[in-house]
């Protein structure tokens, strides 16, 4: 079907009224001459094609049509996944709803570039969300993949591989001397929560604001009106009985959280955290906060989890807890160990991992936990990055990417901030320093989907929200970055 004026108004001014505030769109339409008097989108709906279409300048339609033209298979397949998958998408960011505009869909990926199924390339620092640090398609991981996919890909009876993960697992972490395999993030999450409660035998939970570990019941909460008010469900679905039992306080604030514990350690089974927040954009814990709360739950009988599930095996080989010497009782892992196949795992004390079943009484089972071809993956993958230069030329490459930005937000005289920690960071569009989600939530979020968009445009893929992580793999190479810093002067000119 042919792309019509009619298609391109609507879509534009869709697209416009997502990353344009309402006084942008009037000015862009220059509609005030027009409708005096009228918000934003009573103006939209008011008026017509022609009125509409004649205050554009033409350039910005030809633009706009070529860009369209350039997107038309992926505009095709996202319609139809919307006749089959809700909101067209498996997993809601992939949407792009931060942002404006339609997802790109992808045909394909290799080292640090993606494909989509216009045959446009993109320099990718999505990297699926964090599994992909050796890059799209890494000979040896594929190898891996499939010499075991070869031999069978599920038995639902255990196999050597498993064995083999686990052991390069336990030494890494120092603090695990057993770990069970899982099949998401989520739900080893799920798992070690039922754990702690088990073991501690008390109910209630500390996490964090801002901080995600999956959409678990207990989980997928927001804050009470006081620190020590207890959570309520972040969605429809979660009966407030179930987050009633969760603690939602402020990230990287000891005295929150020591408030709440000296108050009701007696029913406090866990204190969940990203030792390295990667959920509402990258932020490090400030001096004293990881130690503070090893301190504080130690002495009050309460287990410390680490959700690593994006910092194991990114920051270094291990964690964040080998990074500041920090023994968790229990840790949750997924993303990397999986080498971008659908894993997640949890480990800890053999004393309380023994809790688990056949061991003990808390029951977890998983048809595919532990399927040779993810084996396999994860295996490839910690193998290459046991060579711990690996992590120092990963740290370089970014330190190249953040410094460049900085330079263009200097130059540009940009409010904006860079927080990174290895191979992982974010640029927030805000002044002050982002330490916490409220310091996190005054960026500015129309701003970062124009830089988004732009440098779509230019080939760089970004992750498609202002809360999210940049990635940066062992495949992007210096030429990628110089383009990357080149694209990115360019769209926070725009
Ligand atoms: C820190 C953290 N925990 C848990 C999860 C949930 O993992 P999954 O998406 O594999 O269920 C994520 C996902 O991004 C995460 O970043």
């Amino acid at each position: 079907m042919p792309y019509t004026m009619e298609d391109f108004q609507r879509d534009y001014i869709k697209e416009h009224l997502n990353v344009l505030t309402p006084d942008e769109v009037l000015q862009r339409f220059s509609a005030d001459k027009l409708l005096k008097g009228l918000s934003a989108e009573e103006c939209l709906r008011g008026i017509s094609v022609e009125e509409r279409l004649k205050d554009l300048p033409m350039e910005e339609i030809e633009a706009y049509l070529k860009e369209q033209e350039n997107r038309k298979q992926s505009e095709r397949l996202f319609n139809l996944a919307k006749k089959y998958i809700p909101g067209g998408v498996n997993s809601p960011v992939r949407a792009f709803g931060a942002v404006g505009g339609n997802p790109i869909f992808i045909k394909g990926g290799s080292g640090s570039r993606v494909i989509d199924m216009d045959d446009r390339e993109y320099i990718d620092y999505v990297c699926s969300w964090g599994p992909l640090i050796l890059g799209h398609a890494h000979p040896e991981v594929i190898s891996a993949v499939t010499e075991a996919a070869k031999r069978g890909t599920t038995f639902g009876a255990p196999t050597e591989r498993e064995i083999e993960l686990a052991r390069l697992i336990t030494e890494a972490f120092p603090s695990i001397d057993l770990v069970r395999m899982v099949n998401s993030g989520t739900e080893a999450v799920m798992s070690a929560i039922r754990l702690a409660r088990a073991y501690t035998q008390r109910n209630r939970i500390i996490k964090f604001e801002g901080c995600y570990h999956g959409h678990s019941d207990s989980l997928l909460v927001k804050a009470g009106s006081g620190a020590a008010t207890l959570g309520l469900p972040d969605s429809p679905g979660i009966p407030p009985s179930l987050t009633q039992y969760t603690y939602n306080l402020p990230y990287n604030n000891l005295a929150a959280a020591k408030e709440v514990i000296e108050i009701h350690h007696a029913d406090i089974a866990a204190v969940i955290v990203e030792p390295v927040a990667g959920n509402m954009g990258v932020i490090p814990p400030m001096a004293g906060f990881l130690e503070g709360l090893r301190e504080l739950t130690e002495k009050h009988g309460i287990l410390l989890i680490f959700d690593e599930i994006i910092t194991g095996f990114r920051v270094t080989y291990g964690g964040v807890q080998t990074l500041f010497d920090i023994n968790p009782d229990l840790t949750c892992l997924g993303k990397i160990i999986g080498g971008g196949f659908p894993v997640g795992a949890y480990g800890g004390r053999g004393e309380i991992m023994e809790m688990i079943a056949p061991s003990g009484p808390v029951y977890q089972a998983g048809t595919l936990s532990g399927n040779p071809v993810a084996m396999a993956a994860g295996i490839a993958t910690l193998k290459i990055l046991s060579d711990k230069e690996i992590y120092q030329r990963l740290e370089k490459t970014t330190g190249l990417l953040t410094r460049g930005l900085s330079e263009n937000i200097k130059q540009l005289s940009i409010p904006a901030v860079i927080n990174q920690i290895g191979s992982m960071f974010s640029l927030f569009f805000t002044d002050g320093e982002v330490r916490d989600y409220a310091s996190a939530k005054t960026a500015d979020t129309k701003r970062y989907a124009r830089y988004f968009r732009q440098m779509l445009k230019q080939g760089i893929y970004l992750p498609p929200s202002q809360f999210e992580t940049v990635f940066v793999s062992t495949a992007h190479s210096e030429t990628d970055i110089e383009r990357t810093v080149q694209a990115g002067f360019t769209s926070l000119k725009e």
